[in-house]
């Protein structure tokens, strides 16, 4: 589905954006609310977890980090490697499913950066198995998905109030009601991708990082942007002033 996405041509499929100059800059352009404050990028081995199509590995390799990016998608790897030789940088790529790292040895990377792409797993609990068990002692992973009361809020205005589309505790995938439209559309690119999405409870996300042999020390939830307090009411917009868009999870392997 994302290398149909990806070839449709989707903002979500394209770097966003142009990296600065300074090592400064380039630092907050990757990471604007400064989650990695304290790590150090110069020389540390960082996995980009499903980091494909957009900036991020070739601004850690920028930054002198030995980096690899994983991704399931040719594409969105095509396009990252791309950016890094752009910019005069090399970056390692591996296709694999993120629940699946075992073509990565125990303990070889300092730092799991991973946004964004939670959203499309069934069990994550597989997936921080495999990044505890890539990560080096004291080594640090970087998450973030989308909310999960709002992920089962969006487009359910009543005219009343919002009613979800699942409850909070059923972890199964979102499901399609008859009048939702599976077309992702930006202007003039219309993409039809009816794309499987889990919103899994904070406590299995939590949970399932502790199991992993990793301790969570700072979880965000937020919205992008400005509040709209002009939005429609019960648009998209208006929801995600009144509850977060995305969470992110910092966490330290033990
Ligand atoms: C919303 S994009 C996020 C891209 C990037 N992390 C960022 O924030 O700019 C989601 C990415 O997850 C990748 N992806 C989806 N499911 C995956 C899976 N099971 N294993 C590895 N990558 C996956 C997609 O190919 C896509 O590149």
């Amino acid at each position: 589905m994302w290398d149909r996405l990806a070839r449709a041509g989707i903002p979500y499929t394209r770097p966003q954006g142009r990296p600065p100059k300074s090592a400064a800059a380039l630092r907050r352009f990757l990471d604007p609310d400064g989650r990695l404050g304290g790590v150090r990028l110069k020389g540390a081995s960082v996995l980009a977890l499903a980091a494909g199509g957009g900036w991020d590995a070739a601004v850690f390799a920028l930054l002198g980090a030995d980096t690899y990016l994983a991704d399931i998608s040719a594409i969105q790897l095509r396009t990252a490697r791309d950016l890094a030789r752009k910019k005069g940088v090399s970056i390692r790529t591996a296709r694999v499913d993120m629940s699946d790292l075992s073509r990565f040895p125990a303990e070889s990377f300092d730092v799991v950066w991973h946004c964004h792409s939670l959203v499309f797993v069934r069990d994550v609990r597989k997936v921080f198995l495999e990044v505890g068990r890539v990560l080096k002692p004291g080594g640090t992973y970087l998450t973030s998905t989308m909310h999960p009361t709002t992920l089962r809020l969006y487009g359910r205005y009543t005219g009343d109030g919002w009613a979800p589309r699942t409850s909070y505790f059923d972890e199964r995938a979102m499901p399609y009601s008859e009048d939702s439209d599976v077309t992702w559309q930006f202007g003039r690119i219309k993409v039809v991708a009816p794309t499987i999405e889990f919103g899994h409870t904070i406590e299995t996300l939590v949970n399932g990082i502790a199991v992993a042999g990793m301790v969570v020390d700072g979880l965000w939830e937020t919205s992008p942007g400005d509040f709209n307090l002009d939005a429609t009411p019960g648009s998209d917009d208006h929801l995600e002033t009144l509850f977060p868009a995305f969470i992110q999870i910092r966490a330290r392997k033990l």
